[in-house]
C-alpha cells in the first residue's frame, strides 16, 4: 500500500514559532495547512514556504470565531479527507505581568479566547478528521508559565511571575490535553504538551526570548515527526518533561 503523505494543520503559522514549525517538519516531506486569520500574511508565509520547496496551502482559521473553523474543516475534508497532525499553536498573552488584583477580567477572557477556548473549538472541529487520519496526533503548544508544579515551588523562577490570566490559560491547555488524550486514546490519537521555552518572536509585544525560534519549535518538530506511538498525555520541552 502506498503510504499517504503526513498532513499537519498548525494554528497561528504564518510568523513565530508556528512558521518555523511549519518550515522544518514541510522539510521533513510533510504537507503543510498553514493556518492563519488573515489572508495577505498566511499568503506571505506560504510563498516563503514554496520558495523554500515545501509543500503547504493555506488554510484561513481565526481560532475565535467559529464559522471559519468550520469553513476551515470542511476544506480540509474536500481537498483531502483526513488529517494525521494538528498543532494547536495559535496564542496570545495580553496581560503585563500586573498582579492578578489589578488585572482586568477582560483581558483574562481575551487570553482564555484564543488559548483554552480557540484550541478547544478548533480540536473538537479537526476530530472526525484526526479520525480518518489515525494513528494521528495533537500537539499543544502549552507554555512552562502554564505549570502549575512549578508557579507553586518558591526554588523556581516561575514562583515570582504574575500574568494570571496567560498563566491560568496555558494550565487550562494542559487539562485539554489530559481530558483529551484519555478520550481519543481508543481512537489512536494522541495527545501531548509541549513548552517551547522563552523564544524571540513577536510574542507579548517584544522580541526578547532566550531562544532563537529554531530552538522554540525544535520539541514541537520532534513530537510531529517522530514515528513511536506511545508518547500520550505528557508536558514535555526540549531538555525533558515539566510538572504539570
Ligand atoms: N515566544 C515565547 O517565548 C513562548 C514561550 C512559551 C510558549 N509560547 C507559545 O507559543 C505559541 C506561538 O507563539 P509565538 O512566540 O510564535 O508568538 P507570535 O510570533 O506572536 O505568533 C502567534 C501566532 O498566533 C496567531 N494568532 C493569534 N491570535 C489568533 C487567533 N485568534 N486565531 C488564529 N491565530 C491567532 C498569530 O497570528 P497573527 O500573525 O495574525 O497575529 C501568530 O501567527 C503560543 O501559543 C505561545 O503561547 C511562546
Amino acid at each position: 500500500m502506498v503510504k499517504r503523505q503526513t498532513l499537519t494543520l498548525i494554528t497561528g503559522a504564518d510568523k513565530g514559532i508556528g512558521f518555523e514549525t511549519a518550515m522544518a517538519l514541510g522539510k521533513r516531506g510533510q504537507h503543510l495547512l498553514v493556518g492563519a486569520r488573515n489572508q495577505a500574511r498566511g499568503e506571505q508565509a506560504i510563498n516563503k514556504l514554496h520558495t523554500a520547496g515545501v509543500s503547504a496551502e493555506l488554510v484561513i482559521l481565526d481560532v475565535t470565531q467559529a464559522g471559519t473553523i468550520a469553513t476551515a474543516a470542511k476544506q480540509i475534508e474536500a481537498s483531502h479527507g483526513y488529517l494525521n497532525v494538528l498543532i494547536n499553536n495559535a496564542g496570545i498573552a495580553l496581560d503585563a505581568h500586573q498582579p492578578p488584583s489589578q488585572l482586568p477580567v477582560m483581558t483574562m477572557r481575551q487570553d482564555f479566547d484564543v488559548n483554552f477556548f480557540g484550541l478547544v473549538s478548533v480540536t473538537q472541529a479537526m476530530i472526525p478528521l484526526l479520525k480518518k487520519g489515525a494513528p494521528a496526533k495533537i500537539i499543544n503548544v502549552s507554555s512552562n508559565m502554564g505549570s502549575l508544579g512549578l508557579a507553586s515551588d518558591p526554588d523556581s523562577r516561575f514562583f515570582q511571575v504574575n500574568s494570571l490570566g496567560y498563566q491560568a490559560s496555558k494550565a487550562a491547555v494542559n487539562f485539554a490535553t489530559i481530558d483529551f488524550a484519555k478520550e481519543l486514546q481508543p481512537d489512536h490519537i494522541s495527545v501531548n504538551s509541549v513548552n517551547p521555552g522563552w523564544t524571540r518572536t513577536d510574542f507579548g509585544g517584544n522580541r526578547s526570548g532566550e531562544q532563537t525560534v529554531a530552538e522554540g519549535a525544535a520539541q514541537i518538530v520532534k513530537l510531529a515527526a517522530d514515528d513511536s506511538p506511545d508518547l500520550n498525555m505528557t508536558f514535555t520541552e526540549t531538555a525533558g518533561k515539566l510538572p504539570w
